[in-house]
């Protein structure tokens, strides 16, 4: 038998990666953060002073530089750049913006491409991004596409920004998601939309319970596994 694979698609700041590691924990799935291999070509560009628009120079860096994801003893995602653990490095807020604009070159799409591809054929894996329903992951058994209104996001974004101890301006982050967002669901290549048979969650107004509690009906639903109807 083959591996399951559940697809969350959504914007940044929707929840995908709080619930989705949920998830994976509640099923025994692994969970893959997309993100997180963007972010990390992403802190490439902006270590080598590469500017992100100079497609050339980009792709020139793909060949050159080593890019691997490991499962720490915490069962988390770690990302490597050139043997260096980066996973606390690509969360800063700078590199956001770098992941965001690298995101579009087809070349750096199609390089992890097969990454992705790889992870859910070799394991049951819950996978979160921005084209996992429609592009990495068609045939997967579930795909979820997480939204809540802007404001929301700019909110829990700047809540974890402040618990890393870092700075949030309320006002610039809520900018800095509406300019994300515009990027990533208007760039020609992959762009962040609804599968057509994706189901919709808003989680404006949810806690983080109740948008689990909804999802996992979603699995049981689609897959008979996690929590089922007993816990109505
Ligand atoms: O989810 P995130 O904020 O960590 O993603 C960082 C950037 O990478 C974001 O601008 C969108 C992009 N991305 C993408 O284009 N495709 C994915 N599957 C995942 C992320």
């Amino acid at each position: 038998m083959g591996y399951h694979s559940i697809a969350i698609d959504g914007p940044s700041g929707a929840g995908k990666s709080t619930l989705a590691k949920l998830l994976a924990q509640e099923l025994g799935f692994l969970y893959v953060d997309t993100g997180a291999i963007y972010r990390t070509v992403g802190l490439a560009v902006r270590d080598r002073g590469i500017d992100p628009a100079d497609l050339p120079a980009v792709t020139a860096l793909l060949s050159e530089i080593g890019i691997a994801m490991g499962y720490g003893k915490d069962g988390l995602q770690h990302m490597f750049l050139d043997g260096a653990d980066v996973t606390g490095a690509i969360r800063q807020n700078a590199i956001s913006d770098y992941a965001s604009k690298v995101s579009p070159i087809p070349e750096v799409r199609a390089f992890l491409m097969g990454m992705q591809r790889q992870m859910a054929q070799e394991h049951d894996v819950i996978m979160d991004g921005r084209d996992i329903g429609t592009v990495v992951l068609p045939q997967a058994d579930l795909k979820i596409f997480l939204t809540a209104v802007p404001e929301e996001r700019a909110r829990r974004r700047c809540r974890e920004l402040l618990e890393r101890g870092q700075q949030a301006d309320y006002g610039q982050v809520l900018r800095e998601v509406e300019e994300r967002d515009r990027r990533d669901s208007q760039r020609a290549a992959a762009p962040l939309r609804q599968a057509a048979d994706a189901v919709l969650v808003d989680t404006t107004g949810l806690d983080l319970e109740e948008s689990l509690d909804r999802l996992l009906k979603l699995v049981w639903e689609r897959l008979g596994r996690g929590k089922g109807e007993a816990d109505e």
